[in-house]
């Protein structure tokens, strides 16, 4: 019948970061690869449904096997491709290393601001060599409407945890480094004084093509390390940051599959407007004809 055979509408799309390179306990529908104008996506894009009938999409920032560096993830590839299956919202996911004494290893963040330290090195816009010049609005970094529907759902996850209740921080900034090599104990410091409190390589150019696609966007970060400032201790190391993920992407696991029915049913319904939609309108500075 046309019943089955219809596609559903996939409004949310999941990226996952470090560790979450696939979304257990779902209903495999299909598996997607645009080539956009800028190319493949990271990975192919599942399409996977939850219990409810309910279908996402998910995408592995840095591909299935972990291939892609932060500075080589092709960021704009990735959100025209969300954008082309219909996706409205994301939620990306980013193990992050912390600024701060009270965001412990295993603590989970929702950022609401961001620090770009990353190169310039990295395509970060759309409207480039296209004949257009448009300034998106970035003040509000990530969709705050989107992250206060989450907060709540996320929050109830991690408190009702099954191995024990998993901190939650919120109104938090994160900072978004170039790497691949990790901070100097002198930067981790600077970067803590600028008002710093996580710090990533993957949130930028992601957020700001999202904000040009007119994509809602909030991130879960899961923290891994302590970086480097805490003089007393050793640097962070990558054994340290893999010895953390795979507990992290387990419980990111959980809140993804707890959260998603919800966030998908609220903008299907209009209950959650999106911010980022129409967010372009007056952005464009070049004059029409
Ligand atoms: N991702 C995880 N830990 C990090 C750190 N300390 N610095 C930058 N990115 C990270």
């Amino acid at each position: 019948t046309t019943e089955t055979t219809q596609q559903k509408p996939v409004l949310v799309g999941v990226i996952g970061g470090s560790g979450l390179y696939k979304l257990d306990n779902m209903t495999h529908v299909a598996t997607v690869n645009p080539e956009t104008p800028w190319g493949f996506p990271s990975s192919p894009i599942t399409i996977a449904a939850l219990p409810s009938g309910t279908q996402i999409a998910f995408l592995a920032r840095h591909g299935f096997h972990h291939q892609h560096t932060p500075t080589e993830v092709p960021a704009r590839a990735n959100i025209a491709a969300f954008k082309s299956i219909g996706v409205q919202a994301i939620v990306a996911f980013s193990a992050v290393g912390s600024l701060r004494e009270e965001v412990a290893p295993g603590d989970f963040v929702i950022p609401n601001s961001i620090i770009d330290r990353t190169k310039g090195i990295r395509p970060s816009t759309y409207f480039q060599n296209v004949g257009i010049v448009a300034h998106a609005m970035f003040g509000d970094a990530f969709d705050n409407d989107l992250i206060e529907f989450i907060k709540p759902l996320v929050k109830k996850v991690l408190d009702e945890h099954p191995e024990g209740s998993v901190r939650m921080h919120s109104e938090k900034t994160v900072v978004c480094m170039e790497g691949p090599q990790f901070s100097t104990r002198a930067e981790s410091e600077m970067y803590r004084t600028l008002g710093g409190d996580i710090i990533n390589m993957s949130v930028l150019p992601e957020a700001k093509l999202a904000r040009e696609a007119e994509i809602s966007y909030a991130m879960i970060c899961t923290s891994t390390d302590y970086d480097c400032w805490r003089v007393s201790e050793e640097p962070v190391t990558v054994a340290e940051v893999v010895k953390t993920l795979h507990t992290n992407a387990s419980t990111s696991k959980l809140v993804t599959i707890s959260i998603l029915d919800h966030l998908h049913e609220a903008i299907a319904s209009g209950s959650l407007q999106l911010k980022a939609k129409g967010a372009m309108e007056y952005s464009i500075i070049t004059k029409k004809e």
